[in-house]
This record gives C-alpha cells, sequence and structure tokens, in this order.
C-alpha cells in the first residue's frame, strides 16, 4: 500500500471512500479549517495526531505520495515543496495559476526523484475511456474538428459559511478568459492525440452578476499541433442546468456527440454517417475492461467512477509507471486558460501556446507582466 496524505479536505473529501481498492493507505490529513478538518478525520477514521492545519506539519509525516486538493493557486507551490523532498504528487486541476508557475513546475519536476500527475479526472469517465477506444480503433477515421464544454455555475460555493468570498472569486470569477477549461479541453487531446499551439479567444463579459469582472463565458476557438480545429466554451455563472462533460468529435468517417442533457443519450455515426446510434450499443466491445473489474470502487467513486481510475492510475505512476498525465501534459491542458487571458487583451489575436517541452516556455513567463492578479 502506498502512503498518502490529502491537502484540502472539500474536494479531498471524496477520496475517502475508494484510496484502499486504489492500493493507498491515508497517513494524514491538512486543511486550515478546523471543521473541514474534523469533518474529514471523523469520515476517515484519522486520529488527531495525523491532521495538521499547515502543509509542512503534513510534509513531516514523510508520505509516499500527496493529493493536492487545495484552492487554485496553491497547487503549484505545494507540488514543488513535495517534489523537493521526493513525495509523489497527485495535483487537482488546473496544474498552476501563471505562466510562472508554469516554469517553476516544470522545472521542479524535472529535479525530483519523484513522480508528478495531474488529477484529470475527465479523461477517465466511462464514455471518455470508450471513445478513446473507438478513435484509437479507427471508427471515426482521421479526426479534424472537435468541440468542448464545461458549463458550471459554481456561485454558491464563492461564498463560505462566514459569508467571505472564498478563492474562487479572485481566481475563477473576476480573470477574463477560461479560468477552468482542463475538463473541457483535455478528452478531445487525448482522443486526437494532439495539443493546442494556437489560439484566440473571445470573452462575453460580466452580465449575470455584478459581483464578478471577468466573462460569464469564454470561447476559444483553437488549431493543434496536428493541424486539427478545436472550439472550447468554459462558462462558471451563467444561470442554467450544469454540462459538465459535453464534447463532439469529428473525422473523415465517422463522429461522436455528447448527451445534451441528463436526460439524453451519447451518440455517433459512423460508415456512411446518415444515422445516429446509441454510444451504449458499442460498450461490449470497446468499454474497457478495467470498468468491469472494479464495479464496488467505481459505485463508491464520484464522477461516475472516474475518481477512481484517476486514482489507479496514479497509485502505478508511484510504482513507478510513466505518468499519464506528467507535468508536460498537465501544461498542454493548462497553458490554453492562460493564454485565452492574453488573447482577450489582445482583442481575440491568435496567439501561440507555448510548448511546455521547449525554451519557449521560460519566455512565456514574461506574459505574467502586468497582470495584477499575479502574484
Ligand atoms: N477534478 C474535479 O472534478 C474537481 C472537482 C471539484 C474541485 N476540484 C478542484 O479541487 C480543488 C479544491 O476545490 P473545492 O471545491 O474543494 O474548493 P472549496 O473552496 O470548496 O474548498 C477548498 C478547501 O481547501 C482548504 N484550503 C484553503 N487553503 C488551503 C491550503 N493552503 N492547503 C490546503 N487546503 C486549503 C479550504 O479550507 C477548503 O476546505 C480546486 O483546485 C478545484 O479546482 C476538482
Amino acid at each position: 500500500m502506498i502512503r498518502i496524505a490529502i491537502a484540502g479536505c472539500r474536494r479531498g473529501h471524496a477520496f475517502i471512500p475508494i484510496l484502499k481498492d486504489a492500493g493507498f493507505t491515508l497517513v494524514g490529513a491538512m486543511d486550515p479549517n478546523p471543521d473541514r478538518l474534523s469533518t474529514f478525520a471523523q469520515s476517515a477514521g484519522l486520529s488527531p495526531t495525523a491532521c495538521f492545519d499547515n502543509y509542512e506539519a503534513l510534509l513531516s509525516l514523510r508520505p509516499d505520495a500527496v493529493l493536492l486538493a487545495s484552492p487554485m493557486p496553491n497547487h503549484t507551490p505545494q507540488a514543488i515543496a513535495a517534489l523537493d523532498r521526493g513525495i509523489h504528487v497527485l495535483s487537482e486541476v488546473p496544474a498552476v495559476v501563471s505562466f510562472g508557475q508554469c516554469v517553476r513546475l516544470r522545472d521542479a519536476v524535472r529535479s525530483s526523484k519523484a513522480s508528478y500527475m495531474m488529477a484529470e479526472n475527465a479523461i477517465y469517465t466511462r464514455e471518455a475511456m470508450m471513445i478513446g477506444a473507438m478513435s484509437k480503433a479507427g471508427l471515426f477515421g482521421d479526426l479534424y474538428y472537435a468541440e468542448g464544454e464545461y458549463l458550471h455555475d459554481v456561485r454558491s460555493s464563492v461564498v463560505d459559511d462566514a459569508g467571505q468570498f472564498t478563492w474562487r472569486k479572485r481566481w475563477q470569477m473576476d480573470r477574463r478568459g477560461a479560468t477552468y477549461a482542463t475538463h473541457a479541453i483535455a478528452p478531445p487531446l487525448v482522443w486526437m492525440n494532439d495539443r493546442v499551439v494556437e489560439l484566440s479567444a473571445v470573452g462575453t463579459g460580466s452580465h449575470v452578476d455584478d459581483r464578478f469582472n471577468g466573462d460569464d463565458t469564454c470561447v476559444m476557438t483553437c488549431k493543434t499541433g496536428g493541424g486539427r480545429t478545436f472550439v472550447v466554451r468554459t462558462d462558471l455563472r451563467s444561470p442554467r442546468p450544469a454540462r459538465t462533460a459535453y464534447y463532439q468529435l469529428q473525422g473523415t468517417t465517422g463522429c461522436y456527440e455528447a448527451a445534451q442533457s441528463p436526460q439524453g443519450h451519447a451518440r455517433v455515426a459512423m460508415n456512411e454517417c446518415r444515422e445516429w446510434t446509441r454510444l451504449s450499443k458499442f460498450e461490449r466491445e470497446y468499454l474497457p475492461k478495467c470498468w468491469r473489474d472494479h464495479r464496488r470502487a467505481i459505485r463508491q467513486s464520484k464522477h461516475g467512477g472516474a475518481d477512481f481510475f484517476t486514482l489507479l492510475a496514479f497509485a502505478e505512476v508511484c510504482h513507478g509507471a510513466p505518468s499519464p498525465v506528467d507535468v508536460y501534459t498537465a501544461l498542454d491542458w493548462t497553458l490554453p486558460g492562460l493564454i485565452s487571458e492574453v488573447s482577450i487583451q489582445r482583442g481575440g489575436q491568435p496567439v501561440q501556446v507555448p510548448s511546455p517541452r521547449t525554451a519557449e516556455l521560460d519566455d512565456a513567463a514574461a506574459l505574467d507582466a502586468g497582470n495584477t492578479l499575479i502574484t
């Protein structure tokens, strides 16, 4: 069993029931909010001596791995502190909140003995894994177009029990652009085996809630390294039912559309593409076997099993497997959101997305200059 510690006990709480099945023993938890910490400790059966209000104390337990479920701006500094001590990191999304953090995180991963994985659970849903298998089998032909959406009114999480704004106001609501985009971006990029190299973004501005300055909706039109077109929409506050896993994929011989609503059905069209077939008809052949092997853990997992498969993949990383969402992939999926902000500031001009594998990333650090939100 891998000894794991969790920082951030709200989102972190979701992982408690699935840790054991994925191969982890919980050794400690940390949250500055004492109520959150004690609720977590009770659910997890964790002794008070393993619970902390500060991160350094959590790391002093010398766990094998940490799961970072803390607010967005804490992910990078907490990941670096763990990596510097040789502790494996599973970081919630997004990986970073600034270009400077991209460089610091990449450098920390490069010089650490430990491994890094971003916890992008959208690639581990039942549907995402099926579409991945079908794309790989060539059922849609050569892929040339995709759409991704994440529409989720999170305004109820912007104010805490004491009536104070949480981190979400500053980092998700007041910034322009796509401030929480990895769930919309990652699955199509996995299916197309591609990365975004350039995008232009437009934002609606703020219409629905005068407490916030950023965009209600942001749309990014992206070009990928493989020459594909990819349209991404994010929205964290428009009044509407949530739609957090909507995607489209088009290839030369087939296409896929996710369900429009919980009552709807995902569908695919192939060959002549004249009529739709429910995606569920292809489960027998294309649903990966792991979905049959782990039924109990899937039932206990949030996000329809996706959290469990994220954790299971991380267990393999801790045992020496290559990270499926290593720091380069994590930045490939996080950087478009940061670049959308730059494009909007430039009136929607196309802006190159730096490659995290090259010195382009170091040059991009200058883009933080003048952004008053970045500290
Ligand atoms: N992948 C997913 O499906 C998913 C779902 C929800 C949240 N998230 C991510 O998880 C993270 C947490 O989101 P949330 O919804 O729990 O937010 P939240 O605001 O509801 O809770 C944040 C928690 O972190 C604690 N905290 C504050 N500062 C901290 C620090 N320095 N170290 C550790 N904990 C700290 C707070 O006291 C609070 O308990 C965010 O980065 C969010 O983007 C991901």
